[in-house]
């Protein structure tokens, strides 16, 4: 009695924990993606609940035929064993349609989940993504995914037909001879046992590999893109060796799942020896004493099989529900984070249609910002702009102006103020990820695509002929150098930016940037890699341009700021306007 009472405090404890109410959850989101496949859940099921009964058709053929050879029964030999070949024919016909079919299912499955979840990574809150390693993101993105795809078709399907399986199976062991139940049953509470200490072990060990999965594979991913700076400190040998440490650490654990799955086998393949051997036995003792016929006996034994088989496969949908809702819960991680709202997007196009041609202003007032960190960046902070101008942003490092170029394109929400685009009929509009598509941004450090140039620069205007990508070039004073390639705007660029240096890189990265010809360019130390002479002209010749275009640069180089109408210093949290006179201060400290 007190140990039902412990077991009943052990359970509601883990209700009560939420992990059972987590993994119900979690459930109920993996069928959100499989219900839409109901149609082909069922039919999965009939063929294999058809499967079932050519298994049980058959034993009950293979008796007929026993007992016609040994004269218990009469009937045609030939007939009998031909339907026991057509039986057999079938049935391998049948497994083979069910394995395509459920490819079939899962594939489609896993391509919506994993385009599901694409998308919904690339709507996340940028601030709050950047917490996971890409490495950790693109395991959860494909292995989790496979996972769920993999089982989340076969589980319904399969737990009725592994319940029918037994049902039936018993039912038909009751009627020919009820004593033969007692055998059958004898497995079944081993396997429950068995399962019940795999239950605990199994949800350990798979939230312990994907963790490692994931470490791993970010691991991999930073190496393999960060070679030239391993090689240059002389880490060859030091990344070898946290490799194998890794390694070793996987291996040691799956081995230890091994260890686990293997005693389980011997344990369950025991059980499942004893239970056919007994029921050999017992068999061999009801036709001795003549209470069934050899056929009968043939059958129980092939049923024996059956229901051990039935009852094994049900225990192990325990683990399997286990792994399948750790990686549904590693996928709702994702998929549950902030999200951007981009409920104004169509008003901002239409914003950016009515105003294109003339421009628009920016507002900041009173931005106050905090990285989820606790690092305060902004408090109070105000600016503006206007089209025609060039708004420089200055600062010591790490005071705050890439931020601020973050805040204005929403990849962070402000915490409080105001911020907005105008026009000069005097509508405005509040910045948000919807206003996304008035500003060309070009970030610090190289940010290039794999990619031919002309794709890159197709990236941010899908039907820009090669003339205005030349002309976007030329304007960059990128044009120079693509035009002495062999191929031209057609040359590939590798990942990253790669087979250019980080000066041409960053003059493709602003010719990228006036291709979108968008009202609001944001440069963030765009110039920095570049010689002087070529710094000025490449703003001069944005300058020339006659776009009506708002252009705001962080710098730290004084050129920069003789250019600009307006010069602000971020320091103290906030944008102060300096004078005519701290400019003049700022060049000559330089
Ligand atoms: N993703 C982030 N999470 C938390 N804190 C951040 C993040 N990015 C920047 N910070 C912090 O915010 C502050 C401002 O950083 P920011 O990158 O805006 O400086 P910056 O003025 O652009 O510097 P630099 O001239 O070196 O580019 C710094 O103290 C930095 O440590
Ligand atoms: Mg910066």
């Amino acid at each position: 009695m007190s140990y039902i009472g412990e077991r009943i405090d052990f359970y509601m404890g883990r209700i009560k924990s939420g992990r059972v109410q987590e993994m119900w959850r979690q459930t109920k989101w993996i069928y959100s993606y499989a219900k839409k496949y109901w149609i082909a859940m069922i039919f999965y099921t009939v063929l294999g609940l058809s499967g079932t009964v050519v298994a049980l058709l058959s034993s009950l053929v293979s008796k007929d035929l026993v007992d016609i050879i040994t004269g218990h029964q009469a009937g045609e030999l030939a007939k009998t064993f031909a339907i026991m070949i057509g039986i057999a024919v079938f049935s391998i016909v049948i497994s083979q349609f069910t394995s395509y079919a459920s490819s079939w299912i899962s594939l489609k499955v896993n391509n919506e989940i994993r385009s599901h979840i694409f998308e919904k990574i690339l709507i996340t809150d940028w601030e709050s993504l950047t917490n996971y390693h890409t490495g950790d993101l693109l395991t959860r993105w494909s292995s989790d995914a496979s996972a769920i795809s993999d089982g989340v078709l076969s589980y319904i399907p399969n737990l009725i037909i592994n319940l029918f399986r037994f049902f039936s199976a018993f039912a038909m062991v009751i009627y020919y001879d009820a004593t033969f139940a007692i055998f059958a049953l004898l497995g079944i509470p081993f396997s429950l046992l068995m399962s019940k200490t795999l239950l605990t072990r199994m949800q350990n060990n798979n939230q312990k590999s994907a963790a490692m999965s994931a470490k791993m594979s970010g691991f991999n991913q930073e190496t393999f893109s960060n070679i030239q700076t391993i090689k240059a400190f002389d880490l060859v040998r030091l990344y070898t060796e946290r490799l194998k440490q890794l390694q070793s650490d996987y291996l040691n654990m799956r081995m230890e799942f091994s260890r686990m799955s293997i005693w389980t086998s011997i344990i369950l393949g025991m059980v499942g020896l004893l239970v056919s051997y007994s029921s050999y036995g017992w068999g061999i003792y009801r036709v001795w004493s003549g209470v069934i016929s050899y056929g009968t006996m043939t059958m129980f034994l092939s049923l024996s099989g059956t229901l051990t088989g039935a009852v094994n496969s049900l225990s192990s949908m325990i683990p399997s529900a286990i792994s399948l809702t750790t990686s549904a819960g590693r996928l709702m991680d994702i998929i549950e984070m902030p999200q951007e709202d981009y409920s104004r997007l169509d008003e901002a196009k239409h914003f950016l249609e009515m105003h294109r041609d003339s421009g628009v202003s920016l507002t900041i007032d009173s931005l106050d910002y905090s990285y989820q960190s606790g690092t305060e960046v902004f408090h109070g902070a105000s600016f503006e702009g206007h089209p025609h101008e060039i708004i420089g942003l200055v600062g010591p490092s790490g005071e705050g102006k890439t931020t601020m170029l973050r805040l204005l394109l929403s990849l962070l929400p402000a915490h409080a103020g105001d911020a907005k685009i105008s026009a000069a009929d005097g509508s405005t509009l509040p910045l948000s990820p919807s206003t996304r598509q008035f500003f060309s941004y070009v970030p610090q450090g190289n940010t290039m695509l794999s990619g031919t140039i002309a794709e890159n620069m197709r990236n941010v205007k899908p039907d820009a002929t090669d003339e205005e990508i030349i002309e976007a070039l030329k304007l960059a004073c990128a044009y120079d150098f693509v035009s002495k390639l062999k191929d031209g705007i057609n040359s590939e660029i590798k990942e990253r930016g790669g087979g250019f240096s980080e000066g041409q890189a960053q003059r493709l990265s602003i010719a990228r940037a006036l291709l979108r010809k968008s009202p609001i360019l944001l440069l963030d130390e765009a110039s920095s890699a570049l010689d002087i002479t070529t710094e000025r002209k490449v703003l001069k010749n944005i300058m020339a341009d006659t776009y009506p275009r708002l252009c705001i640069v962080t710098t730290h180089r004084p050129t920069v700021l003789t250019l600009c109408n307006r010069v602000y210093a971020i320091r103290d949290k906030a944008c102060d306007i300096l004078s005519e006179d701290e400019i003049e201060h700022l060049i000559k400290d330089f």
